[in-house]
């Protein structure tokens, strides 16, 4: 081939002899981004290369020199080449190349900066190159890609190496080159204090990485709602002599999820430090829910959790609410999200509508009942305030909770029995808080002697709603609750105290009251209503934290 023939057979080096040779220097950049020669028809070779993209190490830390040779495997010859390192999401330029053999190599200023690239200096035939990668701080997953000239026409794009692994996982490329779930959100999976995985799709598979402090595993899950069941579960678990597996297994409902016989995880790279545990791999399948009869879309809702493990590494039930994503997330974006931590709107609602009826509006006009019929005797709308007050008030009570027991239904789907004696009360609480406006307005007339049977059945029932609903909401908020301090049941607590305490005013005050302190004071506020106005106060005050709670769990 002579000087000319050679001169026109440049690519990326091309860019280089480009500058050399006048050409506008903004055609390296060109070359450097899609790889291909500059010299205009000729179609990249489509048959398997005969050359190979061969890495020292297929894990790295910042700093690392990662030796990459580029061979042949058929002893065909090439001229020229442009080798890259890629990031495997986002394909983008990464880290730069440092010259030990300028008589063969040479950096190339791609969009990076200086050496970027490497390329070949001369068009003498070759088998063999090396050259030396220094990671950047911060890389995810990378590959190496070459674009390689046996002669002028035929040339083969895209090979590439193995994908390497990252042993220090980042989360400096979230949001750009992998997608990211953590708690918090963009926190450093340095800390022990950030659960944290991301994904990338790759041409290989997914690369997975994960990363938490955990005395046991931590999992990944891929499912079609935000329930737990047919969902698609990867597992970075210990077994007790401290040795890290990956798991791939298939949850079929609220039990241990089961593990798949065969797995095809791969370049699984795993460590534990400090009390915290990683795993990266290569996964070779598609991620699937059972249930799903087309792939049409890569959309699924993420779940991420940790717990603790048995002796051999298989896994326990998860020691914190597992964090949910708030919707389904296409896996292909290079998003960087955080948790839609615990409940769903609809249960969210449930919960909030519960106990407005449960600790307010039912409990006050519980109270009204029982201890204002002589101080709002007065009549309005035809019958007592007191009264009047009561059935308002009761009636709000039980719509809402025929509300949100329907919400609860609708957004369970059905009947959860994983969920404790939360359902099994709620369910008591509603039945008996249905019956008594029905059973109340079948009541006997104030003057019949069977109208004793009502009151006492009518207030039995009460105290009996009382005590099961106070016992449901504790429940259902520790089911929500998802910080581990379980400030809301705390909360819930104080709450109980502060209604026992104005009951037991109330009661002793109508007790020690005597009957003329009514007749002739009409003016002045009973001391009763001082008091149910004091603990209407406090009640508001506990019913507001808890609804800031519920609403941020
Ligand atoms: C031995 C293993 C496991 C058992 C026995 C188990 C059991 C349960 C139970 C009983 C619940 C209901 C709520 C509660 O009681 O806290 C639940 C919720 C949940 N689990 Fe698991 N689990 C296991 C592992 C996993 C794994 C590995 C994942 C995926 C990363 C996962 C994801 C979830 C999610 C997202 C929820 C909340 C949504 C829901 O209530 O369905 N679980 N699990
Ligand atoms: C943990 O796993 C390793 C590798 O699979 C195995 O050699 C070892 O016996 C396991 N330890 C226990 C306690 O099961």
């Amino acid at each position: 081939m002579n000087m000319k023939a050679h001169l026109v057979f440049v690519f990326c080096a091309g860019g280089y002899f480009a500058t050399v040779f006048g050409y506008p220097s903004g055609k390296v950049s060109d070359s450097c981004d899609a790889m291909l020669p500059m010299h205009g028809k000729s179609v990249p070779q489509t048959l398997a290369a005969p050359y190979n993209v061969i890495v020292s190490n297929n894990t790295f830390s910042p700093g690392d020199v990662i030796t990459v040779t580029l061979r042949s495997s058929s002893g065909n010859g090439f001229k020229g080449f442009l080798l890259e390192a890629r990031s495997a999401g986002g394909d983008r330029i990464t880290g730069a190349f440092t010259i030990t053999d300028s008589k063969m190599t040479q950096g190339l200023p791609c969009s990076t900066g200086a050496n970027s690239a490497v390329s070949h200096v001369n068009n003498n035939l070759k088998t063999s190159i090396t050259a030396k990668w220094v990671a950047p701080p911060g890389a995810g997953p990378v590959r190496f890609r070459a674009t390689v000239l046996q002669d002028y026409s035929t040339f083969w794009n895209q090979l590439e190496s193995e994908t390497l692994l990252a042993l220090q996982i980042s989360n400096s490329t979230c949001g750009s080159e992998k997608f990211c779930f953590s708690d918090p959100l963009d926190c450093s999976p340095v800390s022990s204090s950030c659960l944290f995985m991301s994904l990338v799709p790759s041409s290989e598979g997914f690369v997975f990485e994960m990363s938490g402090s955990s005395v046991g595993y931590l999992a990944i899950g891929f499912s079609d709602d935000q329930l737990m069941g047919n969902d698609h579960i990867y597992i970075c678990t210990k077994n007790s002599s401290d040795t890290i597996q990956v798991q791939e297994a298939f949850s079929t409902g609220r039990v241990a999820p089961i593990v798949k016989s065969t797995s095809t995880v791969g370049s699984i790279v795993t460590s534990y430090v400090d009390g915290i545990l990683k795993c990266s791999f290569i996964t070779r399948s598609a991620i699937s829910t059972q249930a799903r009869t087309s792939f049409t879309n890569s959309n699924y809702y993420i779940f991420l959790t940790r717990g603790s493990s048995q002796a051999a590494g298989s896994i326990l039930k998860h020691t914190q609410t597992p964090l949910i994503t708030s919707q389904k997330v296409d896996l292909s974006s290079f998003a960087a999200i955080s948790a839609q931590v615990g409940s769903s709107p609809l249960i969210r609602v449930h919960g909030a509508l519960m106990i407005i009826a449960w600790m307010t509006t039912g409990n006050i006009g519980m109270m009204v009942a029982r201890y204002m019929k002589k101080a709002a005797r007065k009549p309005f709308l035809g019958k007592d305030l007191w009264f009047q007050t009561h059935f308002f008030l009761m009636v709000l009570t039980v719509a809402a909770t025929i509300i949100a027991f329907i919400l609860a239904f609708v957004e369970v789907n059905g009947w959860s029995s994983d969920t404790g004696a939360h359902p099994i009360l709620g369910c008591i609480v509603m039945i008996l808080a249905f019956l008594q406006p029905i059973v109340a307005l079948f009541r006997p007339d104030p003057k019949s002697e069977r109208r004793f049977i009502f009151n006492w059945g009518h207030m039995i029932n009460a105290m009996v709603i009382k005590v099961l609903s106070v016992a449901a909401i504790f429940l259902g908020l520790q089911l929500l609750e998802t910080a581990a301090t379980q400030w809301m049941p705390k909360v819930m607590g104080g709450f109980f105290a502060w209604d026992i305490l104005f009951n037991i005013i109330l009661e002793l005050n109508g007790r020690l009251k005597t009957k003329d302190t009514y007749e002739g004071v009409n003016n002045k506020m009973q001391s009763e209503t001082v008091a149910l106005f004091i603990y209407i106060g406090g009640n508001l005050a506990f019913l507001i934290s808890l609804l800031v709670g519920i609403d941020r769990s």
